[in-house]
């Protein structure tokens, strides 16, 4: 039987400045279990925008609801919003760099993982906050990190800048030892960071329609970069990762870097460019074959996928 994976990223669940988010999550959610037939949802971080425990506490009911709240039918990693949260009014944007410094990023981190416990109770890692971590779903193994860098006045000043330390390299490259990845048909890595560089926009497959000028702004600001993207990709190598999977940047699309196939879901919920619509990425691994699809959100869950609105590539 083919294993169908439904990728969303950035929800950025706020219900003070964005209450809008909750059931537009909810609906994708929907969406993905109910008309695409999902087996396994995987969010690749900023649940929340702001890092409160009140609304990863609602989002956690919302999974709830929707009886998603065990680790065969979900995956979720740490983003830099559930850490470091972000301004969300011209005030805050005087004081966010201070709330940065002094915020306990441990202990937010922990926070995340807490509340998401059920979903993070049989992952194989070496590491006591959990990252990096393997997980097993059937015949597709899950490599999941943490790529929010700590905060750092010249490097990390608003805590959205992305690093995977020299320590979670070699946990990876070890954890890769392990027969879940050595067995599995596909391997999968999870991280909230982007992996492309500039000059790959012009290479990027684009689902919502956000305009290749409009990315290449994004990522030439100095605070959306993840670091040391060339020697993750020569572990990615090493480790035999099939596809990456990430957000970050609001948009939803496809790449390949070093051969490999990315995929950025961070437009299902809050796209930068709301015209396009809401797109998140479907998987279906068949034994070794992975086929990547990115669907339009239909207003009404029962109509059939149109054609026209998947962008479909064949990535193995
Ligand atoms: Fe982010």
């Amino acid at each position: 039987m083919p294993m169908r994976i439904a990728h969303l990223s950035d929800p950025h669940i706020n219900l003070k400045y964005h209450p809008q988010h909750l059931p537009r999550l909810r609906r994708v959610l929907e969406d993905a279990l109910g008309r695409m037939r999902a087996d396994h949802i995987i969010i690749t971080g900023d649940l929340t925008s702001n890092a409160d425990a009140r609304d990863l506490l609602t989002i956690r009911r919302l999974f709830e609801s929707l009886g998603i709240l065990k680790s065969s039918k979900l995956t979720v990693i740490v983003g830099n919003h559930d850490v470091f949260g972000g301004p969300h009014l011209a005030d805050d944007l005087l004081a966010f760099p201070d709330r940065c410094r002094r915020l306990d990023y441990d202990e937010k981190v922990s926070i995340f993982q807490d509340t998401f416990a059920e979903l993070f109770s049989d992952m194989i890692t070496m590491d006591a906050q959990g990252y990096p971590f393997l997980k097993r779903v059937k015949n597709v193994c899950l490599l999941g990190f943490n790529s929010i860098a700590r905060h750092s006045l010249l490097q990390n000043p608003v805590g959205s800048n992305g690093n995977i330390s020299s320590e979670a390299h070699r946990q990876a490259f070890e954890l890769a030892k392990h027969h879940a990845w050595q067995t599995a048909g596909s391997r999968i890595a999870l991280l909230h960071h982007h992996t492309f560089r500039p000059r790959d926009v012009a290479h990027l497959e684009v689902a919502d329609g956000i305009s290749r000028g409009g990315i290449a702004a994004r990522i030439e600001q100095h605070t959306l970069k993840l670091h040391g993207k060339r020697q993750l990709f020569k572990l990615f190598k090493a480790m035999d990762v099939d596809l990456v999977l990430h957000g970050h940047i609001h948009f939803t699309g496809s790449y390949t870097r070093d051969g490999i196939p990315c995929l950025n879901s961070a437009g299902a919920v809050y796209p930068v460019f709301r015209g396009g619509g809401y797109y998140y990425n479907v998987i279906e691994v068949d034994k070794k074959e992975q086929t990547c699809t990115a669907v339009k959100l239909e207003k009404k869950l029962t109509k059939a996928l149109q054609e026209d609105n998947s962008l479909a590539m064949s990535v193995r």
